[in-house]
């Protein structure tokens, strides 16, 4: 690197047509299973791979610093590939996650010779991923970080391994629950990741602090095909949704994937996909092989029994249709119920999280009935529908809110609730307001989902959902360093109050 600082590299030279070459930079190590999932599998399909360990990690020199040298660092590794002798002129990148994270910081000033890409699960903003709710998304943050420093303790063998991830999961829920946040983190930290506290100390994602954390200009200057995979159980969907609209918009080339899977699931249930239709785009647009690259630019997994479906762009046409909070805990289709329903959040016991996009085993899709039945818990059920419906898009929340705290959070999800009874969630919203009332818009997670006929939709609305995101405390305090405690008692007025879902084309298809 351009001080002096010697990364490592693997080398994986195809032994049969060499294809092209690619280039894979991670802080996890060059073992299994990264060893096959991104470089074996290709340089078996005739790609020269280097897969390279980020500055301090596996061995690689310097420190790591999480995100902010891969730029500088980036560049520099593409320079040392035009040298090699192997090289076959032009190259692609891959990888997942921190992986695809990489690609963005290459793509902010795309080297020449970079002509294809596949993105799955990167992230190219760390500061949204952090902060973007308004409150810090802690159990991911502070779980990747202390992953990441203990990652290289496991030279001692599998068994210590194992039983280190296992204390290592209660260690984590004991520290997202502890007070102040900053100390309870440090406390699990120990000495590992000294960035922790920095990225809490920033809430606000206009901080020039968060500026070498952000990649979003990379979405202005790419011309090179992109591949996104995502699933919609994956932290960071929302990004990888950006990151096609702005592609898309400016007409660059971008295929887009996305599954049934959380961010974990997706280099294991998706790896199948995700190494096919990685295979194919290279082949296209790297080594000029193969026909079209896919079938169609966007390729969704539609929830709710339906499977894979092949679309032109997303999101598909829809038109919106509107359920109204009524007394009752009834969703109901006609508008303006009079009245009002209340809960009381209280930090002292926080609403919990079930299932959603956590980067944890309790992530994903889940029953979440005894999440409905806390008392912290506001529910709204419909009538069973009278037919299927199919909903591609981010659903919306529109709430006539007041507090009486200023300090308060809120979570809303929309969950299916089938013939038997049963509650699963679907789509989850979070904020922190900012006053103790007015009128609150929340746009939820992406979906493409059918709810089948004789289900009835729910609507959840909490003040609170931990360990995804770290509680308001209610005091206004720092999220660093707060300890006092203030219940606040929330209140949603019927009047306007409602859930809205963009209704797809229903043909079968
Ligand atoms: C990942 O590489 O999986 C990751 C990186 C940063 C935060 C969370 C996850």
């Amino acid at each position: 690197m351009r001080d002096g600082v010697v990364l490592l590299a693997d080398h994986y030279a195809p032994s049969s047509t060499v294809r092209g070459t690619l280039l894979v930079r991670t802080p996890y190590g060059g073992r299994f299973p990264s060893s096959l999932i991104f470089a074996r599998v290709y340089a078996a399909h005739g790609y020269h791979v280097v897969l390279q360990s980020v500055r301090g990690t596996s061995g690689s020199g310097g420190v790591f610093e999480p995100m902010v040298n891969e730029v500088a660092d980036g560049a520099d590794t593409v320079a040392w590939l035009r040298d090699q002798r192997w090289f076959t002129g032009t190259f692609g990148t891959l990888g997942v996650s921190y992986l695809g994270f990489t690609q963005w910081a290459l793509l902010v000033d795309p080297p020449p010779e970079l002509t294809a890409a596949v993105v799955t699960v990167g992230p190219h903003d760390f500061s949204a991923s952090s902060w973007s709710t308004g409150s810090f998304t802690v159990n991911d943050f502070l779980g990747w970080s202390d992953a990441m420093a203990r990652q290289e303790d496991d030279g001692d063998g599998p068994v210590q391994s194992g039983l280190r991830q296992l204390t290592a999961r209660r260690r984590l829920a004991r520290a997202t629950a502890g007070l102040p946040l900053g100390a309870a983190g440090r406390a699990l930290l120990g000495s590992g990741a000294p960035w922790y506290e920095s990225w809490l100390e920033h809430p606000d994602t206009g901080d020039p602090f968060w500026r070498p954390y952000r990649f979003g200009a990379a979405l202005d200057t790419v011309q090179v095909p992109v591949l996104l995979v995502s699933g919609w159980q994956d932290l960071f969907v929302d990004q990888t949704m950006a990151q096609y609209r702005r592609l898309a918009d400016r007409g660059v080339e971008v295929g887009l994937t996305v599954g049934p899977w959380t961010h974990t699931e997706v280099p294991v249930r998706g790896l199948g996909v995700l190494t096919r239709e990685s295979l194919d785009w290279f082949d296209t647009h790297l080594a000029g092989v193969g026909g079209p690259a896919r079938r169609s630019p966007v390729r969704v997994f539609v929830t709710g029994g339906d499977g894979w479906r092949n679309l032109e762009h997303w999101p598909p046409a829809t038109t919106p249709r509107s359920w109204w909070l009524h007394p009752g805990e009834r969703l109901d289709v006609t508008d303006s119920a009079v009245g009002s329903a209340e809960f009381v959040y209280d930090p002292a016991d926080p609403t919990p999280t079930v299932g959603g996009r956590l980067l944890a085993p309790g992530g994903g899709y889940r029953r979440d009935d005894a999440l409905a039945a806390r008392a912290d818990v506001l529910v709204f059920t419909g009538a069973p529908l009278t037919e299927g419906l199919l909903v591609f898009g981010c659903p919306t929340v529109e709430l006539e809110h007041s507090s009486d705290n200023p300090h308060v959070d809120v979570f809303v999800r929309v969950s299916e609730v089938d013939t038997r009874g049963r509650s699963h969630n679907v789509s989850d919203g979070y904020r922190r307001l900012a006053g103790a009332s007015g009128p609150v818009r929340i746009e939820l997670d992406p979906i493409a989902h059918r709810f089948t006929a004789g289900a009835r939709i729910r609507l959840l609305i909490a003040g609170g959902c931990l360990p995804r995101f770290a509680r308001n405390t209610g005091t206004g305090e720092p999220p660093v360093s707060a300890v006092g405690l203030r219940p606040a008692t929330h209140t949603i007025t019927f009047g306007e109050s409602r859930l809205t879902l963009p209704i797809g084309d229903d043909r079968p298809g």
